[in-house]
Order: C-alpha cells, then structure tokens, then sequence
C-alpha cells in the first residue's frame, strides 16, 4: 500500500539544521530531512522522518479498524499517519493539557483521510496508560512509543503498556539509536515477542507477536550501517 501524502497538512513542520541540535541521539550523518515544528517552544524536539512515517502506515494498516495507541503525539505528524491506517487511535501527551496544542492537534486530525476516530489524552505515560486503556473495551492492536526518551521512562513505558495488547499485536518505537529506548524493546523481546530493528533516520525498533505480518523493509542505501553495541542482539543471521 502507498502511504498518504500529508506533509500539506504540516505547514508548520520545517526542514532544520540537524546539526545544531546536541541531544546526543540524533543521527546527523543520515541524508534525510531533519522536520521540526516551529511553534514548539523551548527544548528541542523533531518529528519522524518522513521515510518512519510511511513505515508506521504500513506496518499498522494490518491492523485497520482495530484500537492503536500512541505516546509522544506532539502536533500529530505521526498521529495522521496511524490514523491514515485506519487504527482506532488514543494520542498521549502532556502537551495536550495546553488548550491550544489540543485545537492544533484536532484540526490536522480532523482532515485525516480515512480516520475512523481518535482520542487525545493530556496525561503522562506511563503513570495514565491504565485509564486511557479502560476508555474502551478493546485491548490495544499497535502502539508507537515516542515519548519521553530519558533514562527508564521508554523501559516503564512498554512494561506499562505490556499488559494491554491483543494476542495479534505489534509495538513501534522511534529512536532506537538511544541505549535508554532500547531498554524499551528489551522489554517486549524479553517477553517472547520477535523483535526487529528498521534503519531509518532514527532507527525504529519493532516487536510484534501472534498472527502479524513481520515488517519487510528495504534500507535507503545511503543510510549508513548501524554498528551501535546496544543493538547487537538484535541482528540476525
Ligand atoms: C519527539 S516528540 C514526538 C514526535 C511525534 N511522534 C511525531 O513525530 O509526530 C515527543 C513527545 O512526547 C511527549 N512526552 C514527553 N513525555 C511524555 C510522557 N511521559 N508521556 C507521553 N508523552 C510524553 C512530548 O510532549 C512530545 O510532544
């Protein structure tokens, strides 16, 4: 399937120096555009490239209909791209809690092609996953994990979303480059899950059980090679 072309929809998304940025994480070297929203203030942050966006709508149109889960929604880019892919979505942000963030959000989702509904929670995860997963009856089909990236909170955002997912179930996270989101995929890799990573820009890191068609990629070659120590375990053959 041909992932949707939203950029239009994101006219507040620009192209920045990635260099200039100094979390240590960020993949500079990568050949791709570096997006981040200029209306966001204070610390720095980016949106998925626009290569992970595509990889998100066709890792989760097999779940079409059934309920995703996103943490880290920020202003939606990736949000419209899992809506696009027909999931029944819950967005978690704190930043949700500013009435305007919330408008901003709304307004981009709103003209989502294909969208079969969404929440937003203005909550941090992982202390609100509990509530939001009981805001319906439905376990959890994909969730994409882009929250907070610092020191346990990716591992205690997976063990808090563990629980939640139906035995057909994938979980995406963005930035596997950071030893701390790794500990995330651990979590799920070390509950028996096939794991797998994708080398984008940031590198996703993909676990996935149950009757679920594995994620086919075919890498930019003018991605370098990943040789990080933290993702040894992961490679395969
Ligand atoms: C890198 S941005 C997400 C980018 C987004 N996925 C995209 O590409 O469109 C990270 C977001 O996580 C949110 N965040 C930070 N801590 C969080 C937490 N504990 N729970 C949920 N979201 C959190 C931030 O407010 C921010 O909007």
């Amino acid at each position: 399937m041909t992932p949707p072309s939203l950029l239009h929809l994101f006219p507040h998304a620009k192209a920045g120096n990635p260099w200039a940025v100094d979390w240590p994480y960020l993949r500079k070297e990568v050949p791709h555009i570096w997006r981040s929203d200029a209306r966001h203030t204070g610390y720095v942050t980016g949106n998925a490239s626009v290569e992970e966006a595509a990889c998100l709508y066709s890792f989760a149109c097999q779940f079409s209909g059934r309920r995703g889960l996103e943490i880290g929604t920020h202003y939606g880019w990736t949000a419209a791209h899992l809506l696009a892919a027909g999931l029944r979505l819950d967005c978690i942000d704190p930043a949700i809690e500013d009435p305007q963030r919330r408008q901003d959000i709304i307004e981009v989702l709103d003209k989502v092609p294909g969208s079969v509904g969404y929440r937003l929670w203005d909550g941090f995860s992982p202390q609100c996953v509990d509530a939001v997963r009981a805001g319906a009856p439905e376990p959890w089909s994909f969730v994409f994990i882009d929250g907070n990236h610092d020191g346990d909170a990716p591992r205690e955002d997976a063990r808090a979303v563990l629980p939640h997912l139906a035995p057909d179930a994938m979980v995406v996270f963005h930035d596997l480059i950071s030893p701390h989101v790794e500990a995330g995929l651990a979590v799920f890799r070390d509950a028996g899950f096939d794991t797998c990573l994708i080398n984008t820009m940031q590198v996703l890191g993909v676990a996935w059980r149950g009757k679920v068609d594995p994620p086919v990629h075919i890498q930019d070659q003018n991605v370098p090679n990943l040789f990080l120590s933290h993702l040894d375990k992961y490679r395969r053959g």
